[in-house]
């Protein structure tokens, strides 16, 4: 039998995370996942009292020392899902632009956008298929966060980051510690399921497509595709697994 090509498993992977992806977004939109819904006006000015100068994972002071001042600057959320981190970076004052492939992700990114009174560009790609128009060097910071475990070719991905970023733009990479799994099984994983669960409480038929890259691929990757590590953070955990960390920013910046 022939071997799938690389590039065969990762566009199917794709496909079928983002159904995965619109069909939990869809069940959180009618309420029906136990998880922050859309926002309505008040739970916006909600969001945006609670939002610090911190994103995620980084404290502000951890942002002004990985990047220095954002304001003014352009920043590519790469999966940016519903906006969570997008909308936080555009309230320190970056110009934001968002990528997901997930229609509903993005719906639910610009509705949340508009509720802040932000109008972020939203581009519907995927990861290892992006349109040029975000391949020409423009970009002052390329974000993305808790992305990679859908994503099966990261050496690809991150030449995509290197085209994207600025001489001298900074890679944030941001995700899950990777100790926190079977740590050298790195998948695919695929999950093929229409029993209700806790994110998918319809019972949908539904796909998923894992991986669990250990930092030695992603430091790798990262390296390969030509960006220069500058940092390595690891956040402490919830204590949840006991003297694990919780997760890693990873900087390297286009030279
Ligand atoms: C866990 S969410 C993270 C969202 C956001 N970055 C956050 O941290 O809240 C993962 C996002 O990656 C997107 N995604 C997964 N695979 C992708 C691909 N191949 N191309 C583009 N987006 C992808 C999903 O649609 C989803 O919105």
């Amino acid at each position: 039998m022939r071997e799938e090509r690389m590039d065969e498993v990762t566009h199917r992977a794709a496909e079928d995370n983002r159904r995965a992806w619109d069909s939990f977004r869809q069940q959180r939109d009618e309420g029906l996942v136990d998880i922050r819904p859309r926002f309505t006006r008040e739970m916006a000015e909600q969001f945006w009292a609670d939002t610090t100068d911190g994103v995620s994972y980084l404290t502000g002071e951890q942002i002004a020392e990985l990047v220095g001042d954002v304001r003014g600057r352009r920043l590519l959320d790469m999966g940016c899902g519903d906006g969570d981190e997008l909308l936080q970076w555009a309230r320190l004052g970056a110009e934001v632009v968002g990528v997901d492939n997930s229609p509903r992700q993005l719906a639910a990114a610009r509705h949340n956008a508009e509720q802040l009174g932000i109008n972020p560009q939203l581009v519907r790609a995927d990861l290892l298929d992006l349109p040029e128009e975000l391949l020409q060097g423009e970009f002052d910071i390329v974000f993305t966060s808790a992305v990679t475990c859908w994503i099966g070719d990261c050496l690809a991905w991150f030449r995509g980051v290197r085209a994207a970023l600025t001489n001298g733009g900074v890679f944030l990479l941001n995700d899950p510690h990777p100790v926190r799994h079977d740590y050298f099984a790195e998948g695919p994983f695929v999950h093929r399921s229409s029993e209700p669960t806790g994110w998918n409480p319809a019972g949908h038929d539904i796909t998923t497509v894992i991986w669990q890259h250990t930092l030695a691929t992603l430091v790798t990757a990262v390296g390969q595709a030509g960006l220069r590590i500058t940092h390595l953070v690891e956040h402490p955990g919830d204590g949840s697994i006991p003297a694990c960390p919780g997760g890693f920013t990873l900087c390297a910046r286009r030279v």
